[in-house]
């Protein structure tokens, strides 16, 4: 018996769905280059398996995601219509898109589908109530199907309506077969403990969230390895120079007490030693520098080749690897050298490699290292929530029978 099977969620071929009204829930939330193109399609290919076999089933497919964080109600660059298009393409069969989410536009649609067709509905991000958890809305959106799947693990570790809400509407429920996949990996860290082996690195924005996930992971893992903007409250929190890099001030006490007490419980915090640093992000001509001889003014956007060599010695110390976001600006290619070079010489080592996160996926399938990966989370933050809170998360608590 398997750790999913502990659960209490059902996945989608074990549920009643033949003919019937599904919604299925995915995160299409694809991440966007520089030009505001999508730089991949990942997360779309892995909902393919689970579309088929709703679509065999001869169910009616209606499905709702976000996009983005939309600041208003229909900020068009996010809408999901062309995604629409896109799926319509991959699956060779037309499918019906609708502007709204809800409403009685929507209701109507979902009535008109027949067997074997696909709707899918504008942003839910569009909708305000999306991301207030609101009843309503969550009852709104349950009218429309008679079974819940959910596809989107990315977003699981977030109590969105859609998410942690509407499948306590729905009787019939459960994941899509990606997120089976994602919950069956990352099983494989549960029940690990400080002296097992475990290496967690943390990179990517999103720094506010991820500083509060590392006090937990004190107690699992035997290094952490911080680069990426993070790396920066942690270096002024020692009292170091980072120039003109921007640091979470309000964090820095928080930083300290994680020093303080990963050295009590001997764990090691490795940060960077050196740094690729220019101006501006935009600068084509970056300089190197050393860690306490960081120059006035100068921002870090990457590491340095010291640190890449520092990094890739502590990882093969240990058995397990989980590494969620970037060390640098890598959508810039003069910032990207050293997660692409990290990469490289961690994809050769004989450990447990998982990574996670959309731009870290994006970045490691672009360089052609994902496949040298025991795993490739779709979802970075969730899958750390998952492992902080041992697999209890809103979206899937919200499946349990
Ligand atoms: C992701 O891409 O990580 C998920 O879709 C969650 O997106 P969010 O951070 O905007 O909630």
């Amino acid at each position: 018996m398997g750790f999913f099977d502990t659960l209490g969620v059902k996945c989608v071929n074990e549920l009643a769905i033949r003919e019937k009204r599904v919604l299925l829930r995915t995160d299409f939330n694809f991440p966007v280059d520089e030009n505001g193109n999508i730089a991949d399609f990942t997360r779309m290919d892995k909902a393919i398996p689970t579309i088929k076999h709703i679509l065999e089933h001869n169910a009616r497919l209606i499905i709702a995601s976000h996009f983005g964080r939309p600041e208003s109600e229909k900020d068009i660059q996010y809408t999901l219509e062309p995604f629409a298009a896109r799926l319509a393409e991959i699956l060779e069969q037309d499918i019906y898109f609708f502007e709204d989410c809800v409403g009685m536009g929507a209701m109507q649609m979902v009535r008109d589908l027949k067997p074997g067709q696909i709707l899918v509905l504008e942003n839910l991000r569009f909708n305000p109530d999306e991301k207030k958890g609101t009843s309503a809305f969550a009852r709104e959106l349950a009218k429309m199907c008679d079974v819940y799947i959910n596809d989107a693990f990315c977003v699981c570790h977030r109590k969105d309506t859609s998410i942690a809400l509407l499948p306590r509407f729905v009787d019939t429920k459960g994941v899509s077969f990606s997120v089976k996949q994602e919950i069956d990996e990352l099983s494989k860290f549960l029940g690990l403990e400080h002296g097992s082996g475990m290496c967690i690195m943390l990179g990517g924005s999103n720094t506010t969230d991820k500083i509060g996930l590392i006090r937990p992971m004190l107690d699992m893992a035997d290094k952490i390895i911080i680069g990426g903007p993070l790396a920066y409250t942690f270096m002024a929190a020692q009292g170091m120079s980072v120039g003109a890099t921007p640091v979470d001030e309000d964090k820095i006490p928080l930083a300290k007490e994680i020093l303080k007490s990963a050295k009590v419980r001997k764990v090691e915090i490795v940060l960077p030693i050196d740094h690729v640093v220019a101006e501006t992000v935009n600068s084509t001509e970056p300089a190197g520098c050393k860690a306490d001889s960081f120059p006035e003014g100068m921002t870090a956007f990457d590491i340095g080749p010291e640190t890449v060599k520092l990094f890739a010695q502590k990882i093969a110390e240990c058995k397990h690897l989980f590494w969620c976001g970037p060390l640098g600006v890598y959508e810039k290619p003069q910032f990207s050298i050293g997660s692409l070079r990290l990469a490289e010489q961690v994809s050769k080592l004989p450990i447990y490699k998982a990574a996670g996160g959309g731009d870290t996926d994006e970045m490691l399938r672009r360089a052609g290292f994902a496949d040298k990966f025991d795993h490739v989370f779709t979802g970075g933050m969730a899958a750390l929530e998952f492992l902080k809170n041992g697999g209890m998360i809103p979206g899937l608590e919200a499946l349990k029978d």
